[in-house]
């Protein structure tokens, strides 16, 4: 028995020693690997480039927008490889389904311009059950976005404090039109952001009203900030294990995007600006920054210009920089090798009260060719033009369709449709870019495979009405 015992614990002495003799082994490897790569972040990955899988793989979004500012930041971090949840209102859904219709009875492109490689997942966030759904929901996701009117979330009980005990690592991103202030609780749409962000006032011609762009600068932009919101508040995640709020606020948005307009607010102070054709005119600066028609926002003037065609084409014409570099080859083009030496035209702040010379000289030029005759030429003297592209010439072009910038998918109810794929390329990242999802699409697949209820939980659910539209009444027997 003893005997036994001794061999038993010599035994054991020796799996110890090897085992520790193991980790003796492994020991000088994990430095040297941390040292390979860095912060004890993984090692390169040994697989091709692009075949890695994608950037945000693995993340997982509670998608609650709605319209269009929320959406196209769900979109883009769908075409990045997250998987985009869309809850919408059961029987309604995003509103934008049914805006703008062009095919009578099919999603609107609108809406499937903007939910792209998304699943749809119906639910009545104000039902009981629906809370039930959605408090799982909050459990399995990373990121829960929305933009809803102020208040909105809350009233459906998701206040960041119930999220935050559910999930510490959610990050809850959220679009408003305003920030905290005076203006917090208003309802905002693009063109109220366009207004109040600065972007209005600065544009359009100066004897004219303020104009709102047709980039959707305080949707779109907004969205695209959001989505560097979360993409940073999932990077702090990685050392900090809790999520965050995120938000952004339209006005602060546009504002971003019109800043070289906050620049010449403060510039004014120390007199007019030259680079303004107001300027060349000898018409006075008021107290805050003008409009300032095709004027370059830079330092190097610039304006648009017709082309051969205008009179027919609306969009025959030509957007043409002065840049300083290559004003002799402008002047040798347009047969003015003798502003070269002009002392009124020779340096750049000698053009600048001659500005509507200059171009209406150059327009001489320009309209004896085509946009795209104009581009070839000025481009092989490296001088920067920029041809008036309809949507018409956008959609029919190939090298965008080759980048995948403009995308083609089918649908089962409309067909096929271009859609704007993914503006951002990674090397390392292939694009996902699906159709949009038909409301509810995803109801049942995500119950089961999310969220893991079995097909008893599934049938209740669909009995309680939280997933499917409300009865419509009975109509009155006829008398
Ligand atoms: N189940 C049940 N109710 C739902 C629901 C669901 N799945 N999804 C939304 N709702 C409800 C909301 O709870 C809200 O109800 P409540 O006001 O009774 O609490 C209601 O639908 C409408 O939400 P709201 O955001 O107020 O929509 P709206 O059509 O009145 O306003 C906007 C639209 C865009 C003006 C507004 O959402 C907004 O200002 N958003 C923030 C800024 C923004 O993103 N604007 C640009 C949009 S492109």
């Amino acid at each position: 028995m003893a005997t036994r015992k001794k061999a038993a614990k010599a035994k054991a002495k020796s799996v110890a020693k090897k085992s520790s003799r193991k980790v003796l082994k492994f020991k000088p490897k994990r430095p040297a690997a941390k040292a390979a790569s860095g912060n004890g972040l993984p090692r390169p990955s040994s697989k091709p480039w692009g075949q890695a899988g994608r950037a945000l793989d693995g993340v997982k979004i509670l998608d609650f927008t709605h319209v269009q500012s929320g959406p196209t930041c769900t979109q883009l971090l769908a075409y990045m490889g997250a998987d985009v949840i869309k809850v919408e209102r059961p029987g309604v859904g995003d509103i934008t389904r049914g805006q703008l219709r062009d095919v009578k009875g099919q999603d609107s492109l609108y809406f499937t311009m903007l939910n792209g490689s998304k699943r749809s997942i119906t639910i009545d966030s104000k039902h009981p059950k629906g809370k039930e759904i959605l408090d799982r929901l909050v459990k399995q996701c990373d990121v829960l976005v929305e933009n809803f009117a102020p208040g909105a979330l809350d009233r459906m009980g998701l206040t960041f404090e119930h999220i935050n005990k559910l999930n510490p690592r959610m990050i809850v991103a959220s679009v408003k039109g305003f920030g905290p202030g005076p203006y917090e609780d208003c309802k905002v749409y693009e063109n109220v952001a366009q207004c109040a962000g600065g972007s209005a006032s600065t544009t359009g011609f100066r004897e004219g009203p303020p104009l709102v762009t047709g980039a959707q600068i305080g949707d779109s932009g907004t969205g695209l900030h959001l989505a560097l919101g979360i993409v940073s508040a999932l990077f702090q995640r990685l050392r900090t294990g809790r999520g965050q709020k995120v938000l952004c606020a339209m006005q602060d948005g546009v504002l971003n995007l019109a800043r070289v307009k906050l620049r010449d607010q403060q510039r004014l102070a120390h007199g007019p600006l030259s680079e303004y054709s107001q300027f060349g005119e000898g018409v006075a600066f008021g107290k805050a920054t003008p409009r300032a028609g095709n004027d370059s926002g830079g330092g190097q003037p610039g304006w648009i210009l017709k082309c051969k065609g205008w009179e027919n084409d609306p969009d025959a014409y030509i957007y043409f920089i002065t840049q300083a570099p290559v004003w002799g080859a402008i002047c040798d083009l347009i047969g003015k090798p003798e502003w070269k030496t002009d002392a009124d035209f020779a340096t750049p702040p000698a053009r600048l009260p001659r500005l509507r010379l200059i171009f209406d000289t150059i327009e001489q030029w320009t309209m004896t060719m085509t946009k795209f005759e104009v581009m070839d030429t000025c481009n092989k003297h490296d001088i920067p033009v920029g041809p008036i592209l309809s949507m018409k010439e956008i959609a029919d072009e190939q090298s965008l369709r080759a980048t995948g910038t403009v995308v083609e998918v089918d649908h089962p109810g409309r067909g096929k449709y271009l859609t704007v794929g993914n503006p951002i390329k990674l090397s390392d990242s292939p694009q996902d870019v699906r159709r949009s999802p038909l409301l509810g699409e995803h109801t049942d697949e995500i119950l089961r495979k999310v969220l893991g209820y079995s097909d008893k939980d599934v049938a209740e659910i669909k009995m309680s009405g939280a997933i499917t539209p409300p009865e419509k009444p009975a109509k009155a027997e006829a008398a």
